[in-house]
């Protein structure tokens, strides 16, 4: 590795808030369309296994977060499969908010009952033991503080209510994950920067941010540490994403 290319994988990995919520700013016009075209929408897939797995194996009622909510499609899809409960979708970026906003709109005749605020998944705005579901799709990776972010879900999770986390990981089969390597490094960033062009080239963050992150495993061992129980973990499409949830001690 060159001089360069480390300097340069220390800033792709900046994690800086200031730096993360520009990133998202900036792409929030494109982040939806190139989130299905660069997964060939199973993104969708991915959402949807998510919210019926933790709405199956939840038996509280109650308020539901998505953290790190973005323009909403974990919130959204919540709503989608569940009636009778509060939907609450936090992100820092207020651009990413403003196309949820958009979205739900796009709805109903504002009756629905999600509330996406701007906020910081690392000071959470909710008092304690609020919610019966806390979920992260993606967003968990982006957070300054990995440790803290999970603390704080924990905190405003109700006891024996669930704390799930969707994120990408890297496919563990060696010819798919040669390709998918491939593809993820060398391809998607030219065509997400080419697209999306934004000063923090989000669409190289994307892997590098993902090839540094903590693997599965790993963020299982966190949750343990916190003390979260019946800890389970489902791979998806290959492990290029990977759920995992458990359950909030009583
Ligand atoms: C990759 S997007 C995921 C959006 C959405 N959850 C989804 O499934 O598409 C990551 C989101 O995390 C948000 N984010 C990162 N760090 C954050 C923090 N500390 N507090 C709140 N939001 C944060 C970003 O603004 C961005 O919208």
């Amino acid at each position: 590795m060159t001089g360069n290319s480390v300097i340069q994988t220390e800033q792709l990995t900046d994690k800086s808030p200031e730096k993360i919520r520009r990133m998202f700013d900036s792409i929030a016009p494109w982040y939806d369309f190139l989130n299905h075209f660069f997964s060939l929408g199973i993104d969708r897939r991915w959402r949807r296994t998510m919210v019926k797995r933790l709405l199956n194996e939840t038996s509280l009622e109650g308020s539901i977060l998505d953290v790190c909510c973005g323009t909403g499609d974990l919130t959204l899809e919540f709503m989608k499969q569940t009636k009778n409960r509060e939907f609450y979708g936090i992100d820092f970026s207020q651009e990413m908010i403003n196309i949820g906003l958009r979205k739900i709109k796009t709805y109903q005749n504002n009756e629905i009952p999600i509330r996406f605020m701007v906020g910081d998944a690392l000071n959470l705005p909710f008092e304690s033991n609020r919610f019966s579901i806390v979920a992260v799709a993606f967003g968990l990776r982006n957070v300054g503080d990995t440790e803290r972010g999970l603390s704080e879900m924990l905190r405003v999770c109700k006891p024996n209510g669930t704390i799930a986390v969707l994120e990408f990981s890297m496919p563990k089969q060696p010819i798919f994950s040669t390709v998918y390597r491939f593809y993820f490094r060398f391809v998607l960033p030219y065509i997400g920067q080419f697209l999306a062009r934004n000063q923090d080239n989000a669409y190289s963050y994307l892997p590098e941010s993902v090839l540094t992150f903590d693997e599965p495993e790993e963020l299982v061992q966190r949750l343990q540490l916190l003390g979260v129980t019946d800890i389970q973990t489902q791979p998806l499409t290959f492990g290029i994403a990977t759920l995992i949830w458990g359950r909030k001690k009583q």
